[in-house]
Formats: structure tokens, C-alpha cells, sequence
């Protein structure tokens, strides 16, 4: 593996054509929306933080006490893409509503939840109908996948198992991935709370979530190590961080074998510096709202963190990003690429969550056990993945 360390250069005449590419064409895209805040019209300013700067601590997820609830269920299918009869998920709502209420050890609670009184006196001492009762807003059954595994762990602090400690400080990724019970076991923690140890905005961990709400923490991150990947052409910027580029070499040689044609990666690693050019250049094309739908800003595109790839498919030549998604290569990574421990990030219909159009080249390394339990729980974005908010627009 040759190791690099590539300079912040200006981009390339070739390297700005290779951008614009990656855009080209998804304007065209009917699912275009909008960001709702109204982008300002200069790059922002960079604050920079010391490198080694500790981690912000995360927020629990907003509906932490719902999927707490959910994670104690043991009888609800899993399936986010099954839709359940309407009674079925009238009855599941109020059982999850119940044992939300039954968590908190209040019987009077949940007697409150399921029976409707006839009468309320106001103020006043007069007597009226009561309202008809109404449940409390409980999220959709389809947006709250309910793991049958990591039940246990879902309710521990993992942070207080001694592996996951071992590994963390060792910086293996993968061992306190399976110290805490595998990826769903990872992920069912993380989101119930029960994870303090971790953080989501550490860039150097294969579980960094980047997005237009969590920029890079410094903003001019950057990878320790980058390599090039073995056995795989290389079209324009192609390093990756060791972990990720021995994952692209096993999945373009997996993709070859299974008769899918060859891989090559267009877009590995990209700086601060370079990311601020390509997002420049987009805007110079399309103005600040249509650039931030296909461009990140510099300090938050997931490129920055060298765990993710761009690829394209060659048949003696190479196509375009664009050209991917029709490609016998394109039809395999969109069915295998999470068996080596790659995610699609931006999936056609959920720019609402990421803020992006789709991107079916993007691929993002979390590494073959989350990507098992993203690909087995029917997830299509990494903020829902770990019950972050949704991310369409730049704070402020
Ligand atoms: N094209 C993706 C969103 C990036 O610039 O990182
Ligand atoms: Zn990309």
C-alpha cells in the first residue's frame, strides 16, 4: 500500500471538470428541494479548533423515552418497510404508549393513557364534557425500527464493560463495535443513550456522523494516514484512510469476481482547501441553494473524514458519476457494497434528512458490522440510523 500524504492544492482543471460532474445532471432531478433556512450568499468563515480538542458530549435523541419503550418490546416486527394494518398500528401505539407509562412506574400514568373521562370541572366548580381523548403524538411505527437483539444492552451503560473501554482507547473501532453486542447492539446503545463514552463527532471513528448540522470538530480535519487503494484505478484524488481503502480493495475485487465489472474510485479524500474550491465552483454554477444540494461545504463533507469514496464504473474506459447508477457496477453496489462494510449515504427521497440529491456513487465506509445492522434494519440515512434530527440546511 503506498502511503500519501497529498497537498492542499488548488483543484486541477481536471479535478474542477471531475466536480462539476459529480452534480451534473441531479439538478435535473425532480425531487429538488429547497433548503429551509435561506443560505447566505459568501462561504462561511472557518473557526478553527485545536486539534485534540475533546469531543462535544452527544444530545440524547429527542425521542429517547419512545424507542426506550420500543427497545423493552419484544412481540413488534422489525421490518420498516412492512406496512401493518391500521388496527395493528393503532394497537401498537398504545402499547408502546403504555409501556412508555409503565417505564416511568406509574400505573396512574398509563390509567391515564387508555381511559377516557366523562367529565371536567373548570375553575369554576362547573362541570363539562371532556374532550375526547386524545393519545399522545407517538412516532410512526415505520420510522422506529425495533431491533429484536441488544435488548439488554439497549438498557446498560456499554461505556462500563471493560471491552469496550480496551478497545476504545486502543482505537479499534471494530472491537468496541463488537464489545457492545455487534452493530445493532452499537447502534441500539448509542441511540438509547446508553453510550456516553462514545462520540458521533469524532472524526477519526468509523461511526462520525458529518451532515450540515455536525460540521468537522476542528473544521480543517484532517486523517492521519492516507493511502491508495491496491488494485484499484485510481480517476482523480483517490487516497483513502487505511481502513476504508483495504475495504474498497476487497469490494472491487468481490464486484470483478462476481462478474459485475471493474470499480475504480474518482474521489477519495478531499481537504478542507479542496472541498472549499469544489463548493466555490458549484456555487459559481448554480448559485449558493442549487450548489448546496449536491456540494458540501468546506469542514462538513464526509470526503474530509478519508473513510469516504466516490466510484465509477469501467469497461476498458471509465463512465461518469452519473453514468454509475445504470452499470452493471452500479446495480452490485446498491445490493452488496454493506457486505464490505460500505453505505449508499444519499439515497434518492431522503434529501429531507441529509440535505443532499441522491448520490448513488457516494459510498461511506462505517465499517462491516454497522453496515450489517444498517443494511438488515431497512435504514436509508445514517441520522436516522443513530436517531439524529434530520439535517436539509446549515444552522442559521
Ligand atoms: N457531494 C457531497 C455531498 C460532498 O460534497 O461531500
Ligand atoms: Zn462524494
Amino acid at each position: 500500500m503506498t502511503v500519501s500524504r497529498p497537498p492542499d492544492s488548488p483543484l486541477s482543471r481536471r479535478a474542477a471538470r471531475a466536480l462539476r460532474e459529480e452534480a451534473r445532471g441531479r439538478a435535473r432531478e425532480s425531487e429538488l428541494s429547497t433548503p429551509a433556512e435561506s443560505p447566505p450568499t459568501t462561504l462561511p468563515l472557518p473557526i478553527i479548533a485545536g486539534d485534540g480538542a475533546p469531543s462535544r458530549p452527544q444530545p440524547l435523541p429527542s425521542r429517547h423515552d419512545a424507542r426506550a419503550a420500543q427497545l423493552l418490546s419484544t412481540d413488534v416486527a422489525p421490518a420498516r418497510h412492512a406496512r401493518a394494518p391500521r388496527a395493528a398500528r393503532a394497537g401498537v401505539a398504545i402499547g408502546l404508549a403504555a409501556a412508555a407509562a409503565l417505564l416511568l412506574g406509574s400505573s396512574a400514568a398509563v390509567t391515564a393513557l387508555i381511559m377516557e373521562p366523562s367529565t371536567v370541572t373548570d375553575d369554576a366548580g362547573r362541570t363539562h364534557a371532556a374532550a375526547r381523548f386524545a393519545p399522545p403524538p407517538l412516532p410512526s411505527v415505520e420510522a422506529l425500527p425495533v431491533p429484536k437483539v441488544a435488548q439488554t444492552l439497549a438498557t446498560e451503560n456499554i461505556c462500563t464493560l471493560p471491552e469496550v473501554g480496551d478497545a476504545l482507547a486502543a482505537g479499534d473501532d471494530e472491537g468496541v463495535i463488537s464489545a457492545a453486542g455487534g452493530g445493532e447492539g452499537f447502534r441500539a446503545a448509542v441511540v438509547s443513550g446508553n453510550a456516553p463514552c462514545l462520540s458521533l463527532a469524532d472524526p477519526a471513528r468509523i461511526w462520525v456522523v458529518v451532515n450540515k448540522m455536525r460540521p468537522y470538530e476542528p473544521l480543517q480535519y484532517r486523517p492521519d494516514v492516507l493511502v491508495m487503494p491496491d488494485n484499484v484505478r485510481n480517476i482523480e484524488e483517490g487516497t483513502l484512510r487505511p481502513d476504508a481503502a483495504s475495504a474498497l480493495t476487497g469490494m472491487a475485487a468481490a464486484a470483478s469476481q462476481a462478474g459485475a465489472g471493474e470499480i475504480a474510485i474518482e474521489s477519495g479524500f478531499r481537504s478542507y482547501t479542496t472541498q472549499r474550491s469544489s463548493y466555490g465552483s458549484q456555487v459559481s454554477d448554480r448559485g449558493v441553494a442549487g450548489a448546496d444540494l449536491v456540494s458540501a461545504r468546506p469542514g462538513y463533507s464526509e470526503h474530509q473524514s478519508g473513510i469516504t469514496a466516490d466510484i465509477v464504473a469501467c469497461n476498458g474506459g471509465c463512465g461518469t458519476l452519473d453514468d454509475l447508477a445504470t452499470s452493471p457496477q452500479g446495480a452490485w453496489i446498491a445490493a452488496h457494497a454493506w457486505e464490505y462494510g460500505w453505505v449508499v449515504r444519499y439515497e434518492d427521497g431522503h434529501t429531507d434528512t441529509t440535505g443532499y440529491l441522491a448520490e448513488p456513487w457516494h459510498l461511506r465506509y462505517i465499517g462491516p458490522q454497522l453496515a450489517q445492522a444498517y443494511h438488515d434494519g431497512g435504514w436509508h440515512t445514517l441520522e436516522e440510523f443513530f436517531g439524529l434530527p434530520p439535517a436539509p440546511g446549515y444552522p442559521g
